[in-house]
C-alpha cells in the first residue's frame, strides 16, 4: 500500500513537473532576467516572416508599448487598468442586449471604457503593401483600418505608414444601390446612405471611441508565394472619439465566430477553422495567425456552444473546474445558460487579460487555491487588482503553486485545460498573485493569461476549440 502510494506521487510529481517546466520558472532571477531582455526589444526590428497564405504575424502590445514605461510593473499596471475597462465593456455589451430581441453588437451607453485588445496581428494592405498592425477581437465582426487621405483631425496619429486608398491600384469601394452585393445591413452598426448609396458603418466602443466609415474591399498580401486575397474592410474616415484608438494600431480585426454574411475575418475567408497561438506577455516572440489550417495536434478540446443572444462569441462548454485534484464544488449544471437571457457560459475573449469568473463562484475557488497552497506566505496586503498573493522566496528559487484544470464537457484528459505557472499565477511587485478575478456578471470569460502560449484551434464545423499547451515557437 505505502509502495503503492508513493509511486502514485512520484508519478503525479513528475507530471506536474513535466507541465511546470513549461513556461519559465517562477524564481524571480530568472523573472527578472526576462523582462529586462523583454524591456530591451525593439519594436521596429521584430521579425515578421514571409507567411504563407492565410496567415498573419502576431505579437502581444506590450512589445510596442513597453516603452512609455519605466519599468515591467508599470506595464503591467497599465494592462490590469484595460483588463478592468474590457471586462465594463463586454460587460456593457452583455447587458446592454438583455431585454432586446436583435442581437448587437455595439453597446448602447456610451460612458464605459474599452480596451481594445492585447495582441495585433501584421498586415499587407493594396497594391503598395502598407505594413499595418491590426489589434485582435474575437468579440466583434468587422475588420478595418485608418484609411487614407483623413481630413484634418478626423484621424488619430498611428505608428505605422498610413494606407492610403487613392493611391491602391487595387481598392474598390463597395456601394449599396444593388441587391447581392457584399453590403450587409448585419446590426444597426451599419446602414445604407441613400443619398449617394455608400454602404457605411458606425462603431461606438464604449468609451467613445468611435470610427465611422464605409465599406470597400482591397487585397492583402501574404508573401510565400506573393499570393494574395480580397478583403471586404472597413474604409474609417472619422476616429473622432473622446478617446483615440492606440497608435501601434492602425485599426481592429474583428475575429468574431463565422456569421453567416457577417464582415468578420472568419466568415470572409470561408474557412471554418480558424488558429492561433498567443505569445505568452514577456516572450516578445512573435506568434501566428491562420485560417483553414492549423499546425497543432489538436489534442484537448472544448466543445464550441452556439449563443443566439452573442452569436459571434465564443462560448465553452465548461463542466468542472479543479485546483489541484480538489473539485470546486459546483454542479455542472450551473454553467448551463439560463433564462431567456441565456446568462450563465464562459467564452474566450483575446481582449481580455485575466479570466473572470462570477463573484460567488471565484470566492469558492479562490478559497479553495488558498488551502492549496503549501508552505508560501501568502501577502497580508495584496496588490489590486488581486486578491490572492503569496511573497517571493528570500533566496530566490523556485516556487510551485497549484495547477488549475478546467474540464470542458465531462472528466477525461482529453477535455483538460491544464494551467500551470504563469497561467495561474502573476508576478508583480515583488509578489506572485493569483492571475484571476471576481466579477459582476454571471457569465464567465477565459482571457489571455491562462491561454498565453496555447495554441488554439476553433472549429465552427466539428464544433470545437482545441488546446495545444505550449504551441508557439
Ligand atoms: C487624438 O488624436 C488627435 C490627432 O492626432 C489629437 O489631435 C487629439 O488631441 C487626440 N485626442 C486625445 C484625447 O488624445
Ligand atoms: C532560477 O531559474 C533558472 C532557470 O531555470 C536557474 O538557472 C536558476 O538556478 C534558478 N535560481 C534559483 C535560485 O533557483
Ligand atoms: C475520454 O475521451 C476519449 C476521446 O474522446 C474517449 O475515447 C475515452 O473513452 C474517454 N474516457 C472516459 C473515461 O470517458
Amino acid at each position: 500500500m505505502e509502495k503503492f502510494l508513493h509511486f502514485h506521487l512520484l508519478i503525479s510529481i513528475l507530471v506536474v513537473l513535466g507541465n511546470a517546466n513549461s513556461l519559465s520558472p517562477l524564481n524571480s532571477t530568472y523573472i527578472m532576467q526576462t523582462r529586462k531582455r523583454f524591456m530591451s526589444i525593439d519594436p521596429t526590428k521584430l521579425p515578421d516572416p514571409p507567411m504563407p497564405s492565410y496567415t498573419f504575424t502576431v505579437h502581444h502590445r506590450d512589445v510596442f508599448e513597453k516603452s512609455k514605461f519605466k519599468d515591467y510593473d508599470s506595464l503591467l499596471e497599465n494592462r490590469f487598468a484595460r483588463c478592468y475597462a474590457r471586462a465594463s465593456y463586454l460587460a456593457s455589451v452583455l447587458e446592454s442586449q438583455d431585454g432586446e430581441t436583435t442581437p448587437q453588437l455595439v453597446p448602447k451607453s456610451t460612458d464605459i471604457f474599452y480596451g481594445s485588445g492585447e495582441y495585433v496581428a501584421s498586415f499587407l494592405i493594396g497594391s503598395q503593401m502598407t505594413k499595418n498592425y491590426l489589434l485582435l477581437d474575437t468579440g466583434s465582426d468587422l475588420i478595418w483600418w485608418q484609411c487614407g487621405p483623413c481630413e484634418a483631425n478626423k484621424c488619430y496619429k498611428q505608428d505605422q505608414p498610413l494606407y492610403d486608398s487613392t493611391v491602391s491600384k487595387t481598392f474598390r469601394i463597395i456601394g449599396c444601390n444593388h441587391h447581392g452585393n457584399k453590403c450587409r445591413i448585419v446590426n444597426p452598426a451599419y446602414y445604407c446612405n441613400l443619398e449617394n448609396f455608400q454602404c457605411r458603418y458606425d462603431m461606438h466602443y464604449g468609451d467613445n471611441s468611435q470610427t465611422k466609415g464605409f465599406i470597400a474591399d482591397d487585397v492583402i498580401t501574404f508573401l510565400v508565394g506573393h499570393w494574395s486575397s480580397r478583403v471586404t474592410f472597413g474604409c474609417s474616415k472619422d476616429q473622432t472619439g473622446e478617446l483615440n484608438f492606440t497608435s501601434f494600431a492602425s485599426g481592429i480585426v474583428g475575429l468574431g465566430r463565422d456569421l453567416t454574411d457577417g464582415y468578420s475575418l472568419p466568415s470572409q475567408f470561408g474557412g471554418n477553422l480558424m488558429s492561433m497561438c498567443l505569445p505568452s506577455f514577456d516572450s516578445g516572440k512573435g506568434s501566428v495567425l491562420s485560417f483553414q489550417t492549423s499546425k497543432w495536434p489538436r489534442a484537448k478540446s472544448a466543445e464550441l456552444l452556439f449563443n443566439y443572444r452573442y452569436p459571434s462569441f465564443y462560448f465553452v462548454n465548461i463542466y468542472k473546474v479543479f485546483i489541484n485534484d480538489r473539485e470546486v464544488p459546483v454542479s455542472p449544471s450551473w454553467w448551463n445558460f439560463n433564462g431567456p437571457m441565456m446568462n450563465g457560459g464562459m467564452f474566450v475573449d483575446t481582449g481580455t487579460s485575466y479570466t473572470a469568473f462570477p463573484h460567488d463562484f471565484y470566492t469558492v475557488f479562490r478559497y479553495i487555491f488558498r488551502e492549496e497552497v503549501n508552505d508560501i506566505p501568502m501577502a497580508e496586503i495584496p496588490v489590486q487588482p488581486f486578491d490572492t498573493c503569496y511573497k517571493e522566496d528570500p533566496n530566490g528559487r523556485d516556487l510551485y503553486f497549484p495547477v488549475v484544470k478546467l474540464y470542458f464537457g465531462s472528466v477525461n484528459s482529453s477535455t483538460m485545460l491544464f494551467l500551470a505557472q504563469q497561467r495561474v499565477v502573476v508576478h508583480y511587485r515583488g509578489l506572485y498573485c493569483l492571475a484571476f478575478v471576481g466579477w459582476n456578471s454571471e457569465r464567465s470569460v477565459l482571457g489571455m493569461a491562462q491561454l498565453q502560449g496555447v495554441g488554439l484551434t476553433f472549429d465552427t464545423v466539428a464544433s470545437t476549440l482545441s488546446f495545444d499547451i505550449d504551441a508557439c515557437d
